[in-house]
């Protein structure tokens, strides 16, 4: 395995992408619960963004919550939510001392109320921050994405706001919830999965995959440098030779 002193610090990857799988198959391995699963899979968050950030990196989206989530038991939904309650509070609480500036993606107006209000809040207290772009894809899907950002464009056609001959890549770009930042370098979906399961299919294009066996609250700093690492191996082609 390579370690931190095997990367080259400067192609770090400007956006890392996560799909943070297997919480539930990590619990049952320890003989827990997949609440258990899911609260170390949070914890795990915490740490690895923190990482994320120290290193230097621009921007991270990770994956919490998907549009098909909810198809979960309602306690483990009722309990994810939880989970993002407290994640929600603790940064809102802690965004003075961290440099750490938030986004949540997806739909979220079906998101309770509450929640709806935190995310404003912390996503306002964050706006001016310098360190890592974080964005939290919460009840997201990227298809779901595709449709709500082609109803904003409708809307704007009808409103004259765009014209039809004006639409192209870039155009579609700003009226995804990613708007105006750059797509990822390098997606990491660990549990050994490979699929990309209706995560950020328009940004995706042209990113590095990187799939490991380990799961999510078993995913360590020194395999954040190894798939680091395994990146920076890669010749990058964008489609050109
Ligand atoms: C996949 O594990 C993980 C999820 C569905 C949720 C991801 C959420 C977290 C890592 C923590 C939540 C953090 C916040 C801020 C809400 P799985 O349950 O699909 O695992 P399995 O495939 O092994 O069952």
């Amino acid at each position: 395995m390579n370690t931190k002193r095997d990367i080259d610090w400067d192609h770090l990857p400007n956006h890392i992408a996560i799909i943070m799988d297997g919480n539930g198959r990590w619990a049952q391995k320890h003989n827990k619960s997949r609440t258990e699963g899911h609260r170390a899979g949070s914890d795990n968050l915490e740490t690895i963004t923190k990482e994320i950030n120290r290193l230097g990196v621009s921007y991270a989206t990770v994956y919490a919550f998907s549009t098909e989530n909810w198809k979960r038991p309602k306690g483990e939904v009722d309990f994810l939510m939880g989970l993002l309650r407290q994640y929600l509070k603790k940064h809102i609480h802690q965004a003075k001392k961290e440099n750490v500036k938030v986004r949540i993606i997806g739909e979220r107006k079906q998101l309770a109320e509450d929640i709806q209000k935190q995310i404003l809040i912390l996503e306002d207290i964050t706006k001016d921050k310098t360190g890592l772009f974080l964005q939290i894809a919460l009840n997201y899907g990227g298809r779901d994405e595709l449709v709500r950002s082609m109803q904003k464009i409708g809307q704007d056609l009808l409103n004259n706001k765009v014209v039809l001959d004006d639409i192209n890549e870039e155009i579609i770009q700003k009226y995804l919830d990613t708007a105006e930042i750059p797509d990822p370098d390098l997606l990491i979906r660990t549990s050994g999965e490979i699929r990309l399961s209706n995560f950020l299919l328009w940004q995706l294009a042209y990113t590095e995959l990187y799939f490991t066996e380990k799961y999510w609250p078993d995913f360590s700093m020194d395999d954040l440098y190894e798939a680091i690492y395994q990146f920076q191996q890669r010749k990058r082609r964008f489609g050109a030779i």
